[in-house]
């Protein structure tokens, strides 16, 4: 059951599934006025489409004004051929009105909806487990986000604002034909647009072929540039200038065959398209021709059905890159989806209830952990804090210790055995409540790349000023923070690389002490400070442990012995358990580590 979240991107859903889940966003139930947007937009949409189609007739009025024998219609008001000229623009300018209208009304609901698909993805990615963010790429995440997103905006835009009109347009002019004209001249025009849309998505798949390719060369000529320069001084050393050149080339004469192909294959669509739509253009015009000359047709007739022909090439152009966009926006969406599809692992499950800490009781019950089912880490833990009890985790690294802070926190849930806060076991209880009742101070604090106040104040966004400053008295990092020109203004760099591994450590007690919870890990919380620092801290996370339930793993035992409990952890197993008096007298592998680290201390003192 674990394993299956490990899959990444499952196969992007079919084009429909993917339209599907968009819907809701643009018909969201909550907002009525959302809709309402959409309704009008979609209003715009046909009127623009409907003058869009009248115009012509117009035009043909003015024509047919202007040839003496013909009889104005009815509908043309009277007007002449001035006038139906006039009424001919005023109809084209209503036409991009409606269109720019249905653009402006529209904007919202996309926007809407692309900010809460970016937020609903970007939410559903810190539910995910510590196991999934360890395994992706944080940035090819985001990545995923943006693109996905940006999918669904070009879909919208294209489908509405493009396919949508270009069918309906397609539609009220087969219609027109039809009744104006005759079904021959339907049949011609249905039989070019199938032609013409079965032809472009079929070159448009090769192409897409040969772009991936040309993608790839240029993507490998790239690759090969930018290591060739970044090594510019082995590439001297070795006298090698010639030899990147050529390689360089080798790589460009790949990118330009395969871009020589993509622009011929560019031309071979275009001149398909032409040849298709130009004979269908005149195969329709000839049909025309033929009834002026018959006397059924005005020669306004014979205008009206050329401007409607160039009506519907116009948008048919742009079908290729539509076709290919949209594609590409599908396997985009799907793979933002397909995230948001991902089930986390770690769950509430749906009875869970809120954690109660009383005492503060954590109990470790016969705890087996493996990260991978091959290689068992944790190996049968069994322990107790008592409430109020300090226990203390030794061991050698790569034992297990920050894995049993990482248990307990519910980062991963036990394959065996179970843990305990106050009875409650922490898979019963809701990963919120849970969470906000344990302080971690974790092995490598990381940070924001925000201000050393924000940082603090993390552990309690409510805390005043005056809170903030007495953790980082606590912490000992007032005096650095107190030298620093900018205070607590001071921007710490990306994950907090600007700070010094003691400092980031400091600003990691410091929000936890801030946090106040009832138990505590402390991960070699004091391991990057000097001695001398680490003893005034060690003093001060003492008297934060009091009264509360206190796991701390330390490397250095100096910092351990007042310990209630201490563990020494051995491959998974504790293999010693006792105060540091009774493992001393013990004389066992805790009484050696303390002999080897006094005398290195000494040596070290001398
Ligand atoms: N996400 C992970 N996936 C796979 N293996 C892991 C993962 N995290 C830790 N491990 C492995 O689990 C073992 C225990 O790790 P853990 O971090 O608990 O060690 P530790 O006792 O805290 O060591 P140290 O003293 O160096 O901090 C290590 O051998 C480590 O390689
Ligand atoms: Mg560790």
């Amino acid at each position: 059951m674990r394993r299956r979240t490990l899959t990444t991107t499952e196969a992007p859903a079919g084009a429909w599934s993917i339209i599907q889940r968009v819907l809701p966003y643009l018909w969201p139930a909550e907002a009525p006025s959302v809709k309402l947007r959409v309704v009008a937009a979609l209003a715009m949409l046909v009127l623009a489409k409907v003058v869009a189609v009248t115009t012509p007739f117009f035009y043909k009025a003015a024509v047919d004004a202007l040839t003496p024998e013909t009889i104005t219609p009815a509908w043309a008001l009277g007007l002449g051929a001035v006038g139906l000229t006039v009424v001919y623009g005023g109809a084209r300018a209503l036409n991009t009105g409606f269109q720019q209208l249905r653009d402006v009304v529209f904007a919202n609901v996309g926007q809407r909806a692309l900010r809460q698909l970016a937020a609903e993805t970007f939410g559903h990615m810190h539910r995910m487990s510590m196991r999934y963010h360890i395994t992706r790429k944080t940035g090819g995440l985001s990545r995923i986000i943006e693109r996905g997103v940006k999918g669904v905006d070009f879909l919208l835009r294209f489908l509405l604002f493009s396919i949508g009109p270009l069918v309906l347009e397609l539609l009220l002019i087969s219609i027109i034909l039809f009744f104006v004209f005759d079904v021959w001249y339907l049949v011609v025009v249905l039989v070019t647009i199938v032609l013409y849309v079965t032809f472009t998505f079929r070159v448009t798949e090769w192409r897409l072929k040969i772009r991936k390719i040309m993608n790839d060369e240029d993507t490998d000529a790239n690759q090969k540039a930018i290591d060739s320069l970044l090594n510019f001084e082995t590439v001297k050393y070795f006298g090698a200038e010639k030899r990147e050149a050529a390689r360089y080339d080798g790589a460009m004469r790949n990118y330009e065959a395969a871009a020589v192909k993509t622009l011929q294959s560019l031309a071979f669509l275009n001149f398909g398209q032409a040849v298709l739509i130009t004979a269908g253009l005149v195969i329709v015009m000839v049909l025309a021709a033929i009834g002026v000359e018959r006397g059924d047709l005005t020669v306004g007739d014979f205008v009206m059905v050329n401007a409607y022909m160039i009506q519907i090439t116009m948008p048919l152009n742009f079908l290729g890159t539509v076709y290919r966009e949209i594609r590409q926006a599908l396997i985009d969406m799907g793979e933002m989806f397909g995230l948001l599809e991902q089930v986390p692992e770690v769950r509430d499950r749906a009875e869970a209830g809120t954690l109660t800490v009383g005492a503060g009781q954590v109990v470790f019950r016969d705890v087996h952990f493996g990260y991978e089912a091959a290689r068992p880490i944790l190996k049968g833990i069994d322990f107790t804090i008592e409430p109020g009890q300090t226990v203390a985790v030794v061991g050698p690294s790569g034992s297990g210790k920050s894995t049993l802070g990482r248990l307990l926190f519910r980062f991963y849930d036990v394959d065996g055995g179970a843990i305990e806060i106050d009875g409650q076991d922490v898979r019963d209880v809701t990963q919120e409540s849970l969470h906000a009742r344990i302080g971690v101070v974790p092995q490598d604090t990381v940070l924001f790349n925000d201000t050393l106040g924000y940082n603090i104040a993390y552990g309690r966004p409510e805390a005043t000023p005056a809170e903030i400053e007495a953790a980082a008295r606590a912490a000992r990092i007032d005096g650095f923070i107190a030298a620093l020109p900018d205070g607590y203004d001071t921007v710490v760099g990306e994950r907090g690389l600007k700070l010094s591994g003691g400092e980031k450590q400091r600003v990691g007690i410091a929000r936890t002490l801030l946090k106040n919870p009832p138990i505590l890990v402390l991960d070699e919380a004091t391991s990057a400070l000097d001695t001398e620092t680490e003893r005034s801290i060690q003093s001060e996370l003492q008297s934060m442990a009091r009264g509360r339930s206190v796991i701390t793993i330390a490397h250095r035992l100096s910092t351990v012995v007042d310990a209630d409990l201490i563990l020494v952890l051995e491959a998974g197993r504790i293999t010693e358990r006792g105060t540091h008096e009774s493992l001393l007298a013990a004389e066992g592998r805790y009484a050696s580590m303390w002999a080897r680290q006094r005398a290195e201390a000494e040596e070290n003192a001398a």
